[in-house]
């Protein structure tokens, strides 16, 4: 009998070969990772999904002091997407590190340590923290934050972007830095090229769009905060054409890694990401509508990969088609 086409899926072994993929010298086993804030602080899905077939896990972003977070509704649904505006609810570096921080190495996949801030200090101190847990090979710096001294966000300039960056990369010795943009710039482009010159290790394109949502009937927001952050599917074009731009513009040349992240729900999407240029993807807005989708994703990719006739979805990387 010849060989057994891959109806009901590739083979384990042959999955991870088709999709290993490399971070700044991280290997993954697959290019599907679970996004900050939306799968717990560690292995908190493990019960619906089974971590050791997924690329790596991000941490809820951890910031310098505990935050109780926004007042609900903090995290509603619209009709293609999540809003929210959960306020960076978590319990603080020293709690992480102390009672998280030890149970990192037993979580069945590579652990990202999502780290978040309201001044330099405050990112340093808690890039310090994680660099600290031995388990964890990279941060991922959520630049989505206003800067109390000055009000505006770290990462709508390429000045103020560098001017954190400079301060927080010589804390990192042994895990690698990744910095997660916003869209909320009118540079991105620019934005990214001051993280490349302040020495990112790779680039997560991109957080949460600005959004709102009212109730007709009561008149008012349906966000306690009124405004939040839309994730889904009705973000993934733009965040798709985020990653294109930037890919082009100055990460392919420098070297850099990208990370989409964006409404990725099937497997095509992801594979859009990766024709644009990104060497990995991660999931938040699909996990609360399916928890066990990237394991789908995964797979998906895999039969695209032996579709396409390439032995390793790296060879995918930005291969997208154009007609110059
Ligand atoms: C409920 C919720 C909480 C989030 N918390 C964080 C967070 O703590 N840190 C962060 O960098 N991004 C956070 N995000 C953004 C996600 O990591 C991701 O960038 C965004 O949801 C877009 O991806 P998606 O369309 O696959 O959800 C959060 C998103 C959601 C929906």
């Amino acid at each position: 009998m010849g060989a057994l086409p891959y109806a009901f899926g590739v083979p384990d072994a042959l999955e991870s070969s088709l999709l290993s993929t490399d971070l700044a010298g991280i290997v993954l086993r697959n290019p599907v990772i679970l996004a900050a804030g939306t799968a717990g602080y560690l292995d908190e899905t493990a019960d619906v999904l089974d971590l050791s077939r997924i690329g790596a896990v991000i941490t809820k972003s951890i910031t310098a002091r505990p935050r109780p977070g926004n007042k609900t509704w903090r995290i509603i649904e619209t009709r293609a997407g999540m809003l929210n505006a959960v306020g960076l609810a978590n319990m603080g570096h020293e709690v992480f590190e102390r009672e998280l921080g030890p149970r990192v190495a037993r979580v069945p996949t590579t652990v990202i340590g999502s780290i978040s801030g309201f001044s330099v200090e405050d990112y340093v101190a808690v890039a310090a923290a994680m660099e600290r847990i031995e388990a964890v090979p990279a941060v991922e710096l959520n630049m989505s934050c206003p800067n109390v001294s000055g009000g505006m966000e770290f990462c709508s300039t390429p000045e103020m972007a560098g001017l954190l960056l400079r301060e927080v990369r010589p804390v990192l010795q042994r895990c690698r830095l990744f910095v997660k943009l916003s869209p909320r710039t009118y540079d991105i482009v620019g934005v990214a090229g001051a993280c490349i010159d302040a020495g990112v290790d790779a680039l997560t394109i991109a957080n949460t769009y600005p959004a709102m949502a009212i109730d007709v009937e009561t008149r008012r927001p349906r966000l306690s905060r009124t405004t939040g952050g839309l994730s889904g599917p009705a973000i993934h074009p733009i965040a798709l054409k985020l990653v294109h731009e930037v890919h082009q513009g100055v990460a392919m040349q420098a070297g850099v890694p990208i990370i989409g992240v964006g409404g990725v729900m099937r497997w095509e999407d992801a594979a859009e990401f990766i024709l644009a240029g990104a060497s990995a993807v991660q999931m938040g807005t699909a996990i609360f509508a399916d928890p066990r989708s990237p394991q789908r994703v995964a797979q998906g990719l895999a039969r695209w990969v032996r579709r396409q006739g390439c032995a390793s979805l790296r060879e995918l990387v930005g291969a997208m088609e154009t007609d110059r």
